[in-house]
């Protein structure tokens, strides 16, 4: 009698995946400017330290109102939040 052994390897290839700061933050850059120094009436992000980045979009995200960064901030989850405040802090002034 043949014993037929079956192994299944499942091997986990699900990998944590980081969100990417950098492409991210340019759909941010479209109002911001390049960079995130601003060419127009928008405030400059770039300089600013990304713990205030990420607090902000933080706070816009769960204000109740519908302005603009108030909708931006609410279609990214917390982990990309702080991707974008991430790269968004390392960027000169
Ligand atoms: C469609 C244009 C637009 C886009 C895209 C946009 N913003 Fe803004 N943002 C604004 C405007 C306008 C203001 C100022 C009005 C206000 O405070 O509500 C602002 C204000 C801010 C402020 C507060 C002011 C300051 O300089 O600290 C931060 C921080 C900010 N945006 C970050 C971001 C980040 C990060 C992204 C990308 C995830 C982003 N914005 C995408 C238009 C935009």
């Amino acid at each position: 009698m043949r014993k037929i052994i079956i192994l299944f390897f499942i091997t986990s290839t699900t990998a944590i995946a980081q969100p990417n700061g950098k492409l991210l933050a340019s759909q941010c850059f479209q109002c911001h400017g390049p960079n995130g120094r601003s060419v127009g009436e928008i405030d400059s992000l770039a300089g600013e330290s990304a713990a205030e980045i990420y607090d902000e979009l933080v706070e816009f995200k769960f204000e109740p109102k519908n302005d603009i960064m108030n909708l931006q901030a609410r279609i990214y989850t917390d982990a990309e939040m702080r991707a974008i405040a991430n790269y968004i802090g390392t960027l000169p002034k």
